[in-house]
């Protein structure tokens, strides 16, 4: 009975084998806003050092951003610089989400494998912000049911994109900006990477500018498709020898 209770306050520390039935629920995958007249400008790959840039450049102009980030991919989280400055873009209003812990393609992982994906980056967001997420991004929007499943079985859902910068895939500023002008009407999520420097320099503000010009409000994922953003939020925790990451402490 007190075993059963332990286990339902700490679904995180469950780390056991998995089995999903064939017939489990899947997690809802959102690629559009679902309330008019929004767009949700997202930022992958981070928590990285253009974060700062980013969320001041989206505040100035009165916009929200989404960060999907990892626990482990170009840095640690845990790193002090490094959760300091999602604490600062958390604290600034903009909308913090997993993009699991250390980017892999969940089509090439196994259920056991999705879940600790999924479930050490909520413990990182749990730990440095308070929060848990509602929503995942699968890393290279790649996904089957099996991730669905167990995405599922953690409460989460998909927030996938209808519109690529093209950021990360070698596309020039002019490049992005020139797509982001002639979708422009059909794009409501748009993708970009927290870890691109012509991206937090300038791509930001002038996709901000365009939507804005166009008559669009910039909020996060969450609000554009009119959901919680999370299901938990409350003071961050005290760091403590278990904010460390065990492929490499780069304090
Ligand atoms: C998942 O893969 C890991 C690593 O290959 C393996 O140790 C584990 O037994 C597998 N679990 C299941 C449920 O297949
Ligand atoms: C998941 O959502 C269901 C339905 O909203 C709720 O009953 C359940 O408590 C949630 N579980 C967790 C772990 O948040
Ligand atoms: C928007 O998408 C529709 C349907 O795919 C297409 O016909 C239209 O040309 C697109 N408009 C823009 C501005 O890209
Ligand atoms: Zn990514």
């Amino acid at each position: 009975m007190f075993k059963t209770f332990l286990f339902l306050l700490f679904p995180i520390l469950s780390l056991a084998q998995r089995s999903i039935e064939a017939s489990a629920p899947k997690a809802v995958v959102y690629s559009g806003c679902t309330i008019p007249n929004t767009v949700a400008l997202t930022f992958d790959d981070g928590p990285y050092i253009y974060g700062d840039i980013i969320s001041q450049t989206l505040t100035s102009k009165g916009a929200k951003g989404t960060f999907f980030v990892n626990g482990y991919n170009y840095n640690c989280i845990y790193s002090r610089k490094v959760a300091a400055r999602l604490q600062d873009v958390y604290n600034s209003g903009h909308q913090i989400c997993s993009h699991t812990w250390s980017h892999p393609d969940l089509t090439k992982l196994n259920a056991t494998q999705i879940a600790a994906e999924l479930e050490k980056i909520d413990t990182a967001l749990f730990k440095i912000l308070g929060i848990k997420t509602n929503f995942v991004r699968p890393p290279y929007g790649s996904y089957n049911n099996l991730a669905r499943q167990v995405a599922s079985q953690m409460n989460k859902s998909f927030i996938l994109w209808d519109f690529d910068s093209g950021d990360s895939v070698g596309a020039t500023l002019q490049q992005s900006e020139a797509a982001y002008k002639q979708a422009m009407g059909n794009i409501t999520i748009a993708l970009n990477h927290e870890t691109e420097k012509t991206t937090a320099m300038s791509l930001v503000e002038f996709a901000i500018d365009k939507f804005q010009e166009a008559g669009y409000k910039l909020v996060t994922a969450a609000e554009c498709l009119g959901l919680d953003p999370y299901t938990f939020i409350g003071p961050p925790q005290q760091r403590d020898d278990t904010w460390f990451c065990p492929e490499k402490d780069d304090d």
